[in-house]
């Protein structure tokens, strides 16, 4: 045959994956294929394949008789806006997008590719898990894709889009990247299915409720974003390494940004007259951010803290603020967990912090003590005290007890600490306080309702404010709401070029 033929068979029928029937399938599920999906990430013509004739090498079960050129995964670099990034995207038309041994293989040698190349890799995951028929191989190509992920992390950024089946051990590879996407209603994730779990526990549920999108979003934490349909999930992925530097050793690129009046207004009215009344902290986040530019990640899931990314005066930046729509903003397990790997983040990949503070504590009750609030609640204060990027604080309004340490205190290395004239900074609310330290007095008072009025009046004149912290250099400046904005741009080029040097060490080991 003529040679030149031969390429284009080869090609066209690669390109086909599994077929047409099954093609079909898959749009009837509301799903698009594996090339669809790589097209529409990568900017227009900028897709390379690599492995496109790869085919697997099974033999047993007649699987030599059925062979799909690609085996399943169409891998491969282009770029998102103009930047490199590396790719594989599951064929779920071929074998259900399981892995093989030589499915495993091309995974593996993008993500060598990306890591010596210095440039964030991206999974689009649709696949049934291990290839049954292959047994250990599989196995080994799973382990093999967990330990460049684990060698990549903190190297170069690792996005996880799920738009399909994810089962089994098949979870750990998205679990180890650094931010997870679920396509809402046709896509999964668990370590078992369904029918294990009625085995196991006798409990019925259906894969969505199991380990649907808006189940991980909301109850696992495991999913960052939960996706209306599988364009939204691109979207998303696009919107989020405009955000990220290609790896840990470069900054994030600097958007476009015209210097302008950095007043606002706005903000001289967001905090309530009644200090236990809530407001929403994203209206805060909405002035002080880029306009447009914030990106909240883990929306859904202890929404008592909000993190996510956000750009001043065009430069990226992580924002970890206490809710006080939320549960008052009260630190809890979830919420320190998700305020931790949101910091890490950031820390590894040279995105400054900004930390809003509105905290009456840490939250109280048998649930949280039982369930580890201390070595979670812990994790924040880590994450946080380890973070070498530029960090700043604004305190709006609560900082109370530990909560006040954790939240990027001037103690663990925050370098400027901002707060505004409404923020009480003490040991504990002043009734509470009032009731222990003047124990006594109350008890012994004739009316001692008045009495207790009266101390906890004393104790708010005293420590409800920003002004004692100030005096001890905790606070750098009081500064009025409306001037923030303008604040944080200074600050933050102030801090540019901040070096931190920390102590020799293999690694840390922070309160898992
Ligand atoms: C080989 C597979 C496959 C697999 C699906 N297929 N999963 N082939 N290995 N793991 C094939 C099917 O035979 C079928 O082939 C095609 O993919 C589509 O599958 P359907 O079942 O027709 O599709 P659907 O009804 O949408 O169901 C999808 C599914 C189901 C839910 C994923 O196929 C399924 O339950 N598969 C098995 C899942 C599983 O148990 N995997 C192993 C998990 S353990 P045809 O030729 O008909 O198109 C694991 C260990 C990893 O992954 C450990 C790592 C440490």
């Amino acid at each position: 045959m003529d040679k030149l033929a031969s390429l284009q068979q080869h090609t066209e029928k690669a390109l086909l994956g599994g077929g047409s029937v099954r093609i079909e399938s898959q749009h009837k599920k509301g799903k698009l294929t594996a090339r669809e999906r790589v097209q529409l990430l990568l900017d227009e013509g900028s897709f390379e394949e690599i492995g496109m004739f790869v085919k697997h090498r099974c033999t047993d079960f007649g699987m030599e008789n059925e062979q799909y050129l690609g085996d399943g995964v169409v891998t491969g670099y282009g770029t998102v806006n103009g930047r490199l990034v590396y790719v594989f995207s599951q064929d779920f038309t071929v074998f259900g997008g399981s892995l093989s041994e030589t499915q495993a293989e091309k995974i593996c040698k993008i993500m060598d590719l990306a890591m010596q190349n210095g440039a964030p890799v991206i999974g689009l995951n649709d696949s049934g898990g291990a290839r049954i028929q292959e047994g250990v191989v599989s196995l080994g190509g799973y382990a093999d894709i967990f330990y460049r992920n684990v060698q990549a992390s903190g190297v170069i950024p690792q996005l996880s889009a799920i738009m399909g089946p994810c089962a089994g051990g098949a979870v750990y590879s998205p679990a180890i990247t650094d931010f997870i996407l679920m396509v809402e209603n046709t896509s999964y994730m668990f370590v078992t299915g369904p029918n294990v779990v009625k085995t196991v526990t006798h409990e019925t549920v259906t894969s969505e409720e199991l380990g649907g999108a808006m189940t991980h979003a909301e109850k696992s934490g495991v999913t960052h974003f939960a996706c209306a349909n599988e364009i939204e999930c691109i979207d998303y992925l696009k919107k989020l390494l405009s955000y990220m530097p290609q790896n840990c050793e470069e900054d994030a690129p600097i958007y476009p940004y015209e210097a302008g009046n950095e007043l606002r207004e706005k903000l001289k009215t967001i905090i309530p007259e009644n200090a236990n009344q809530p407001y929403d902290m994203k209206e805060v986040i909405e002035e002080l951010a880029d306009a447009d530019s914030f990106v909240e990640v883990h929306k859904h899931y202890a929404e008592n803290i909000v993190v996510g990314f956000a750009r001043i005066a065009g430069r990226s930046i992580g924002i970890v603020a206490n809710q006080p729509a939320s549960m008052a903003g009260v630190l809890d397990i979830n919420s320190s967990k998700k305020g931790a790997r949101f910091v890490r983040f950031c820390d590894a990949f040279n995105i400054p912090l900004l930390v809003l503070v509105d905290v009456p504590g840490f939250l109280p009750g048998t649930d949280q003590e039982w369930n580890g609030i201390i070595s979670n609640g812990a994790k924040l204060l880590f994450a946080l005290s380890e973070a070498t990027v530029p960090k700043l604080t604004v305190i709006t309004r609560k900082a109370y007890g530990g909560a006040y340490d954790v939240m990027n205190s001037k103690h663990i290395g925050a370098d400027m600490n901002y707060a505004w004239p409404t923020a009480e900074i003490a040991v504990m609310g002043a009734k509470g306080a009032a009731e222990i330290i003047f124990k006594k007095e109350i008890a012994a008072a004739e009316d001692k309702d008045a009495k207790w009025k009266e101390k906890e009046l004393e104790y708010t004149e005293k420590f409800a404010n920003p002004y004692g912290a100030a005096a001890r250099g905790f606070i750098d400046e009081v500064i009025l709401p409306e001037t923030t904005r303008e604040k944080l741009i200074k600050a933050f080029k102030m801090l540019e070029n901040k070096v931190v040097k920390m102590p020799k060490k293999k690694h840390d080991n922070i309160p898992l």
